[in-house]
């Protein structure tokens, strides 16, 4: 099938390239010409396993292509995927200029039947709003095309994107009863009929459902994560191990292991943002979701958790003080540096006069763009921070090593010759990687997430 993908970002970059790995004729849009550029010079704007040998693949296989060219995009796909961003608003809600801007296009340019599908996570409504842009434009340029407007969320993780897509747990596609809709979900039956015939589920409904089911899904997985968070910092005051609670409870079926590991907080580009618009939309109906609230502002919270540690430990002032930071981007396998938790310590440790050697595997060149940002009122400040070129590197001279994302490479590292390459031989660990007893026996401080039962004596 002919398909078009309009944004070429993390989700459309990831999801032309897979169509196009499974047969489809596929043309990406983006209106950034670099990153255009790049993708058409054999480069990928962005870091994700496995992502560069699927779009090298089908490039050279003549299914997937790349352009800025926005008529001869909509000219290509039968089938047009609306892939962009929708960032939260100022009132958290998400703006949907460049969705509606997409759809207008779609409208300015379409000669004959298209499907559009609402790839981009967008508030309960939205298809209708996609729909009344398109119709807009044909009624200005007085013709009759027929179109249907599907919504089919993404549920792909960053940093397991390709295999995500390529082997879902479920695919989720909306579309309207009518004629138009029947015919609509007959292409996308075809759309996804390689996954279909290997097994995958594909769960059929309504438009709004659908929009609904991607900030549920969202929305739950938040809530389980700041439901640990919260229950491991009453672990370390009741003198409770929250990693035994962990297994303890997710050995349920009714609950399952899976988003039980307690932090330092959720970021990335996705819970922040849905969580958000979700309790948008919900007041925008006069509904007060008081646990969306909660599980806002507990991990609001949760990203100060390792600064106040840090803080417990060696005072408010930091002057003089110089740590260690392993890992950067809000998770690992990305360079994606969007609400980290990184961010809320480096900015409470640098006010606080502190010296940082900072390493991440792939975040390096995103977090100094993004620490440029945050520290724009005070950039003498960013001079406190060097970042170190592999992880042993950054910790010479350290006073404490602090551990912020869960990279495999921290887990693995060997934490003798860590404390040898240290000034002091603490770690604070936000992502409770080690065990405290080989921690203990090493005669290593380890101060770790919900805990304290198995530590508070090394401090
Ligand atoms: P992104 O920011 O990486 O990519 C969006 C792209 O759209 C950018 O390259 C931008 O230049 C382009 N764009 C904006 N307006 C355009 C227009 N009118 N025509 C053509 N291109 C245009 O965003 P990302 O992360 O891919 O997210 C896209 C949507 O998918 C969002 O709604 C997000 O919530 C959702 N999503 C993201 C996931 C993730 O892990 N990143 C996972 C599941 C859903």
């Amino acid at each position: 099938m002919k398909i078009t993908i309009i944004g070429t970002g993390y989700v459309g970059l990831v999801t032309g390239a897979c169509l196009a790995e499974v047969g489809h004729e596929v043309f990406c849009l983006d209106v950034d010409q670099r990153k255009i550029d790049i993708l058409n010079n054999g480069g990928i704007p962005i870091h994700e396993p496995g992502l560069d040998q699927v779009v090298a693949r089908n490039r050279a296989a003549g299914r997937l292509q790349f352009s800025t060219d926005i008529a001869a995009s909509v000219a290509h796909g039968d089938v047009q995927f609306i892939a962009v961003g929708t960032p939260p608003d100022e009132d958290g809600s998400a703006d949907l200029q460049y969705v509606v801007a997409a759809a207008r296009n779609i409208g300015r340019h379409m000669t004959g039947y298209k499907v559009i599908v609402d790839k981009s996570t967008v508030p309960v409504g939205t298809a209708g709003k996609v729909a009344a842009a398109i119709a807009n434009e044909l009624k200005s340029r007085a013709v009759d095309i027929g179109f249907s407007v599907t919504s089919n969320p993404e549920f792909l993780k960053e940093g397991a994107a390709v295999k995500d897509f390529m082997e879902p747990d479920r695919i989720v596609i909306g579309h309207e009863s009518d004629a138009e809709g029947l015919q609509a979900q007959a292409v996308m039956r075809e759309v996804y009929a390689s996954f279909e015939a290997a097994g995958r589920k594909i769960y059929w409904m309504d438009v709004r459902s659908a929009e609904f089911t991607k900030y549920a899904a969202n929305a739950m997985l938040a809530t389980r994560i700041s439901f640990m968070n919260e229950l491991a910092n009453l672990a370390d005051k009741v003198g409770v191990d929250i990693e035994a609670v962990r297994q303890g409870i997710g050995s349920d079926p009714r609950i399952g292991p899976s988003f039980l590991l307690a932090g330092c907080g959720y970021g990335g580009s996705c819970f922040p943002k849905d969580v958000q618009a979700l309790s948008r939309t919900a007041q925008e109906y006069g509904h007060d979701l008081r646990i969306l609230a909660a599980v806002e502002e507990v991990n609001e919270l949760q990203k100060q958790v390792l600064g106040k540690k840090v803080h417990a430990r060696f005072g408010t002032n930091l002057q003089g003080k110089r740590f260690a930071l392993w890992g950067l981007a809000f998770k690992p396998d990305t360079d994606d540096m969007r609400a980290a938790s990184s961010r809320v310590l480096i900015n409470e440790l640098l006010r606080a006069g502190a010296r940082i050697a900072a390493y991440d595997p792939v975040a390096i060149e995103e977090a100094k763009r993004v620490l440029a940002l945050d520290f724009a009122d005070a950039p003498q400040l960013i001079e406190q921070i060097e970042f170190a070129s592999d992880h042993m590197a950054a910790l010479p001279g350290a006073d404490a090593l602090i551990i912020v994302t869960e990279w495999k490479l921290f887990r693995e590292a060997d934490v003798a010759q860590v404390r040898d390459q240290m000034n002091a031989a603490i770690i604070f660990d936000g992502r409770n990687l080690y065990e405290p007893a080989k921690l203990k026996a090493l005669g290593i401080e380890y101060h770790a997430i919900g805990r304290a039962i198995l530590t508070q004596n090394e401090s």
